[in-house]
């Protein structure tokens, strides 16, 4: 029996502290031995959303227990970990540091390899963690920070076919969440006003609907509906409002997760490679789900939601990238440095700010 790869993830991109250990059974498959996350939900609340600098502290804070507590819950010893892997971006450059610095720090100390790892591939191959999915997918990252469609062809290849221009689907609710006074992050509570009210009260833009491709933009919506919140004169308006919106972005996400199927099958596809992923915290709205199962029902596409744990930021799924890399010998150097632009597929174009051309 060979020795199997024993890998330690570190995130610290934005507003999560994570740590895991992972390692292969005998098939090949992925193994979870321990994967912590600490989120920093009651620091940034307050100010509505995630202030870099207090996210900074949060994660020189706590770093060390979370690793610590990581190793503690693997069973393991730390001279067993054979590598480590660490987010080193796209995010916020003063947190990516932090969970880098450390990484660096771990490897050199016990003098094993250190991988510096794109979060964006995390994300891409989280779904591998508890299933055996076979290459080609198509992924739809709806979070916080992030909202993509992307090809993953192969460990490596991966092709963004879509992303926001602005806004991620995930900031829009929580935007629109302020907006009725409620508190950060206030996406899922969006999603429970929204059943006592009627969604076809307002009318909300739906932003490059009819052109982009499944390039997605959100910005324009609040806009919209700072203009109505600002007559908001009883309970039933904010359900109303939450219920327009909630349907303006399952319109919009109909309509551009089509394009999307379109996209990705201007590479020649069988029925087997008919597949979509949907990680990311906003893959948790119910209404959004059934959206997406019921359009791939009628496109023949299979549809996998993995579970919130493993497909919202976690460590595991930088460890997993970890070990693919580990075991094709990509390390990287100490010197590596925090990219808080760095684009999983390095040929897209950077699609974000004013006088965008889509
Ligand atoms: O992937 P995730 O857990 O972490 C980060 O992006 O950091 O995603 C969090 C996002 C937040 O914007 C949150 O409001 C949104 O996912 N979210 C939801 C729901 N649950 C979480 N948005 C809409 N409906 C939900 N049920
Ligand atoms: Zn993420």
């Amino acid at each position: 029996m060979s020795k199997k790869p024993i890998i330690l993830g570190i995130e610290s991109s934005c507003d999560e502290t994570a740590a895991s250990i992972i390692t292969e059974n005998e098939q090949g498959s992925p193994v979870i031995l321990s994967n912590i996350v600490s989120s920093q939900v009651d620091i940034h609340k307050k100010f509505g959303g995630v202030v870099p600098e207090l996210a900074a502290r949060a994660h020189i804070d706590k770093i060390d227990w979370i690793v610590q507590s990581a190793i503690d819950e693997s069973g393991l010893k730390i001279e067993e970990i054979d590598a480590v892997a660490s987010t080193a971006g796209p995010g916020l450059i003063v947190c990516l540091s932090v969970g880098l610095s450390f990484g660096k720090s771990f490897a050199s100390a016990l003098n094993i390899p250190f991988i510096s790892v794109n979060h964006l591939e995390g994300h891409a191959l989280s779904p591998k963690l508890n299933s055996n999915l076979d290459y080609p997918y198509l992924l739809l990252l709806i979070s916080g920070g992030h909202s993509q469609y992307l090809s993953v062809e192969n460990i490596g290849v991966y092709k963004r076919l879509g992303t926001t221009i602005d806004d991620a689907l995930g900031e829009a609710f929580d935007k629109t969440a302020k907006l009725l006074g409620i508190e950060f992050p206030g996406g899922p509570k969006i999603e429970v006003l929204a059943k006592k009210g009627d969604s076809n009260k307002y009318k909300f833009p739906k932003p490059i609907f009819n052109k982009g491709g499944c390039n997605l933009s959100f910005a324009g919506l609040k806009t919209a509906i700072l203009k109505v919140s600002q007559n908001i004169k009883n309970e039933q308006d904010k359900f109303d409002i939450a219920a327009s919106f909630q349907k303006t972005i399952l319109d919009i996400m109909y309509k551009k997760t089509k394009n999307a199927f379109k996209e990705y099958e201007k590479n020649k596809r069988k029925l087997s490679d008919r597949k979509l992923i949907v990680a990311g915290g906003v893959a948790a709205n119910k209404e959004i789900r059934s959206m997406l199962k019921e359009l791939c029902n009628q496109n023949n596409y299979k549809s996998i939601f993995p579970p919130v744990e493993l497909c919202s930021d976690n460590a595991a799924m930088i460890a997993m990238v970890g070990l693919e890399k580990f075991k094709m010998k990509k390390f990287n150097h100490l010197d590596y440095p925090a990219k808080p632009r760095w684009q999983l597929d390095e040929n897209a174009a950077f699609l974000k700010g004013a006088g965008v051309k889509l």
